[in-house]
């Protein structure tokens, strides 16, 4: 932990230059005078790490900051992670970093403010009733957000792994565009690795089996995590639902027989009321449902993800809604519930640190 925290933290300038951006050390004055000294008033949100405040500074812009619970080794490792990786990656679909600060146990990220918050709001939180997602929106929100994995997986040197994608962690600008947040929990692969063996952290309903099981983590678990943000998108429904008192069902275990079915006006969410473009909700569904397979091996890679949402191969298309997997009579997959073994409410979704299947890591 130590290196990884001096790699970013540890320079002598207190200001750094990436691609014409910059980021830089907040002192906690200024922070606390940014926040009205993080006032409950001004708490936009909360996750496993801790608070997330608005805040406005001397210059008029706004951020959001991020401030570290209670100090520990684990909250410190997850502040350097995240320091370290957002420092050094630019896109337009991922949240940008504004700097930090590190004052004796106090631990805070500092963000751009991103006004419409997260997806999760307006799928089912404080945002839902005001129905803001209109067809066009979420489509792009997919693609962005989309991209963004695409760049983490593809562009980023090292690659990297989220290992949190979810509808919280997806942010909304003030033009609705996708921005993927919060790497606490990614990690860099090493060049040649196919896949690291950790610990697992992630949420529940998004975890893909294999990373779930054995903690098998590589870019085709954010693959799986991303299937299910798709059709959380396209349905408006949550990633794992009560049905009964005594049963709960996936969205991927709703959604399959359905695609299957050629009955995608079904999946659709209600509150769309029936304004979207069907071939994209076809393309969207179907894609997700590739995503969200089971078989790491079958699932596609996150830039085949954004050819197929873009939709401008007829033949991918056509070889994606040939797939084994939409056959009607092939076998449903594997029950992939049995090891979930609770549900949580999204705005205080559990995550996950199983102890078991810790092998190698390499932070
Ligand atoms: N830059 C931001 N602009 C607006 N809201 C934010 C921002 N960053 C975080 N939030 C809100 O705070 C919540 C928790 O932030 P997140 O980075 O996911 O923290 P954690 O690591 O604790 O999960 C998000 O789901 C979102 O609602
Ligand atoms: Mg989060």
């Amino acid at each position: 932990m130590a290196s990884c925290f001096k790699l970013c933290c540890g320079r002598d300038s207190d200001r750094k230059e990436q691609k014409g951006t910059t980021w830089r050390i907040f002192s906690l004055k200024e922070l606390h005078s940014a926040t009205n000294n993080f006032n409950y008033d001004n708490k936009l949100g909360e996750g496993g790490f801790g608070s997330v405040y608005w805040g406005q500074l001397w210059d008029g812009s706004q951020i959001a900051v991020k401030r570290l619970k209670v100090w520990s080794n684990k909250a410190e490792m997850e502040f350097a992670v995240e320091v370290e990786i957002l420092g050094r990656v630019r896109h337009k679909n991922l949240l940008s970093l504004r700097g930090y600060c590190a004052e004796g146990q106090e631990r805070l990220i500092v963000y751009d403010y991103m006004p419409n918050l997260s997806l999760l709001s307006h799928l089912h939180g404080q945002h839902s009733s005001e129905s803001l997602l209109d067809w066009s929106r979420r489509m792009k929100i997919a693609l962005g957000s989309a991209d963004g994995i695409s760049y983490l997986h593809h562009h980023a040197t090292p690659h990297i792994i989220h290992r949190d994608i979810k509808a919280s962690n997806v942010l909304l600008d003030s033009d609705f565009q996708a921005r993927v947040a919060d790497f606490g929990f990614a990690k860099f692969i090493p060049d040649g690795a196919t896949h690291v063996t950790t610990r697992v952290k992630g949420t529940l309903g998004y975890l893909a089996p294999e990373y779930a099981m054995f903690g098998k983590a590589s870019e085709s678990c954010d693959v799986y995590s991303f299937g299910i943000l798709l059709l959380e998108i396209a349905s408006g429904k949550k990633p794992i639902e009560k049905v009964n008192s005594t049963t709960k069902r996936t969205v991927t275990d709703w959604a399959l027989p359905l695609a299957r079915e050629k009955r995608f006006d079904e999946v659709a969410d209600p509150k769309l009321s029936g304004k979207y473009v069907q071939e994209e909700l076809k393309r969207v569904v179907l894609v997700a449902l590739v995503c969200a397979q089971s078989q790491p091996e079958k699932r596609p890679t996150m830039l085949e993800v954004v050819e197929l949402l873009k939709g401008e191969s007829k033949e991918k298309l056509s070889t994606l809604e040939n797939d084994e997997l939409f056959k009607v009579d092939s076998p449903l997959q594997e029950d992939s519930s049995e090891f979930i073994s609770e549900e949580k409410d999204p705005k205080e979704a559990k995550q996950v640190a199983a102890s078991g299947g810790e092998v190698t890591d390499v932070s």
